[in-house]
């Protein structure tokens, strides 16, 4: 790991009860003290945010959301939640694109870069998903995959766009499946991200975070995060057990 700040962010998803959020964050708030080292967030579910954000009061992990809408609104847009409504509440982060949204949810290339757009333009620091299928993989695409996941939104933004972005590799057959990319097979695609960006800015690429996500657990965090282009995790299944969690955290 360099000298980029690790940054560990749970992925809720659709789990948990308010109880039971109330538990985990109150665990998470006491394993981690001071602002030194690296940075937690968490991404509950849209309803759960305003709780959340009120129990992280005064703690060192801040809060983010696993989706926003498209438009910049405000409008009549039923059921979305705009960026403007995440920062009313305490959110500085969003995720855009997990590989959930785009394969059940139809999510493009193309409205994954909008949401990015959109995301920065109200204040809000996109986490960019990226990663290929199993399918692709065997088939040798994943370099053509994630390039083109990441010149989606590099056609949309300037490239110091990326100064104010996280982006998290996630294999898609990684997800959820307890199978993780080995350390080497994850710094490839994440050398390969940060040369993309380097062949436009060397200073950016420097700069920027590559969260990798896939099965993150406390057993193989760290040899993950030793990796040189490996800045943090984005976590789901793990992030839901305080204890899980917070190895994952002192991993980074
Ligand atoms: P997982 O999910 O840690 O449960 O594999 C990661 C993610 O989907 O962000």
């Amino acid at each position: 790991m360099s000298t980029r700040t690790p940054l560990i962010a749970g992925n809720w998803k659709m789990h948990g009860s308010l109880k039971d959020s109330e538990a985990l964050v109150s665990a998470l708030c006491a394993g981690v003290v001071g602002s030194e080292g690296p940075q937690m967030l968490l991404c509950p579910s849209y309803i759960y945010i305003q709780a959340v954000g009120k129990w992280l009061h005064g703690s060192a992990i801040q809060l983010g959301a696993q989706n926003l809408a498209e438009p910049t609104g405000p409008g009549a847009f039923t059921g979305e939640v705009s960026g403007t409504m995440l920062r009313d509440f305490g959110c500085e982060y969003v995720i855009v694109g997990h590989s959930e949204r785009r394969a059940l949810y139809g999510e493009t290339n193309e409205l994954v870069a909008a949401k990015f757009v959109t995301a920065q333009s109200q204040g809000l620091t996109p986490i960019l998903c990226v990663g290929e299928t199993l399918e692709e993989r065997e088939a040798d695409r994943t370099q053509t995959i994630v390039q083109q996941q990441v010149e989606a939104v590099l056609e949309s933004v300037e490239v110091e766009a990326l100064s104010n972005a996280v982006v998290a590799y996630e294999p898609v057959w990684a997800i959820g499946t307890g199978r993780t990319a080995t350390p080497d097979q994850a710094q490839e695609v994440h050398a390969l991200i940060r040369a993309m960006i380097g062949s436009r800015d060397v200073t950016i690429a420097a700069g920027l975070r590559i969260l990798y996500g896939g099965s993150v657990k406390g057993a193989n965090a760290k040899e993950l995060f030793a990796m040189e282009d490996i800045d943090g995790g984005l976590v789901g299944g793990a992030s839901l057990d305080a204890q899980e969690f917070l190895t994952i955290f002192q991993a980074a």
